[in-house]
């Protein structure tokens, strides 16, 4: 079915990372475009399905994009309770709302539902085997979502995500390498880096030709951290070394795959349309971003 409106509700679109660029992707194209946070709806209340019930009927949007996620691996690991309520029963509450209502729903799942044993990429058809308490509340999120059996929906994968947020590796290391000579980066963990605005702007291609079920997507290309941090610095020529470590030598307490690159080819297929590599991506973002360090 065709998206009944060209009006979309954003979740996670005032701060999130992606859902600040799925904001903008959507309104180049002439989306009229609500981005909600927190603060518009509470997703821990009792009546918060009446109350988006009321907001969709109210905005009739022909589009629901779920950009909120608790994404803190680290910190899931101790606060269960709270990942499972943003990443599996929030996912299933929007789905149970969207169902009767004309509104696509869009839902993002992650690379690290997978468990890293692959030694090529993984595609929509292998099997998730999450390692972490963030990758399993994300593999349940998606069922809940898939058991829905709704019709329109998509179910997009992605990984290792940098743009315009505080909130990401790259932002994070570009930081430190400000401030020290050189720093210490896991080189055995590699995967999928992509930028936010490549996969804003690839979902609204899925949305365009009414494409629904499960896709990857992630610029093309792969890396482990030390090398996505080495691009960051040398773009930027910043003076930093960076010094690859093995995972066992990063304080963490969560098991992180060491491979999950992702296999965007059914994303490709349907759209003809091939992501641009990764460090192409990640050079137009920090010279946009960081203008007076080029
Ligand atoms: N970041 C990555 O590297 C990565 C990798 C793979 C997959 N993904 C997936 O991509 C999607 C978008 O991720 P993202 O990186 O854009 O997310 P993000 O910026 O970390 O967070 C998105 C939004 O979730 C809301 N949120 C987070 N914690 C919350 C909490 N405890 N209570 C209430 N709201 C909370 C916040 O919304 P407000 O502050 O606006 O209320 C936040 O802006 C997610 O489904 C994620 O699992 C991300």
């Amino acid at each position: 079915m065709a998206v009944a409106s060209s009006k979309a509700v954003v979740l996670g679109g005032k701060n999130g990372l992606l859902g600040c660029a799925l904001v903008q992707a959507l309104r180049e194209k002439g989306w009229e475009v609500t981005p909600l946070s927190r603060v518009d709806l509470d997703y821990y209340s009792g009546g918060f399905a009446d109350d988006l019930a009321a907001l969709l009927d109210t905005l009739e949007p022909g589009c629901l994009f779920n950009a909120v996620a608790y994404t803190d691996v680290e910190k899931a690991e101790s606060n269960e309770e709270e990942a499972m309520l943003l990443n599996r029963r929030l996912p299933a509450v929007l789905g149970r709302v969207v169902k009767d209502r004309p509104v696509r729903f869009v839902h993002y799942s992650t690379d690290f539902v997978f468990d890293g044993r692959k030694k090529t990429p993984y595609t929509t058809d292998d099997a998730p085997a999450p390692l972490s308490v963030y990758g399993r509340s994300k593999y349940e999120g998606e069922q809940a979502v898939l058991a829905l059996g709704l019709p329109d929906s998509l179910l997009i994968r992605t990984a290792w995500l940098f743009g315009r947020s505080k909130n990401n590796f790259v932002t994070k290391i570009l930081d430190i390498c400000r401030e020290q000579r050189e720093t210490s980066v896991v080189g055995d963990q590699t995967g999928s880096p992509t930028y936010a605005v490549d996969l804003a702007r690839h979902s609204l291609e899925l949305v365009d030709i009414d494409a629904r079920g499960l896709f990857h997507i992630v610029n093309s290309g792969q890396a482990n951290w030390a090398e996505l941090a080495a691009e960051a610095v040398r773009c930027l020529q910043l003076e930093c070394m960076i010094n690859p470590i093995s995972h066992a030598d990063y304080p963490s307490k969560v098991a992180r795959p060491a491979y999950s690159v992702l296999d965007a080819a059914g994303f490709t297929r349907v759209t003809s349309t091939k992501p641009r590599p990764w460090p192409q991506a990640l050079r137009e973002y920090l010279l946009q971003a960081f203008p007076m360090e080029d």
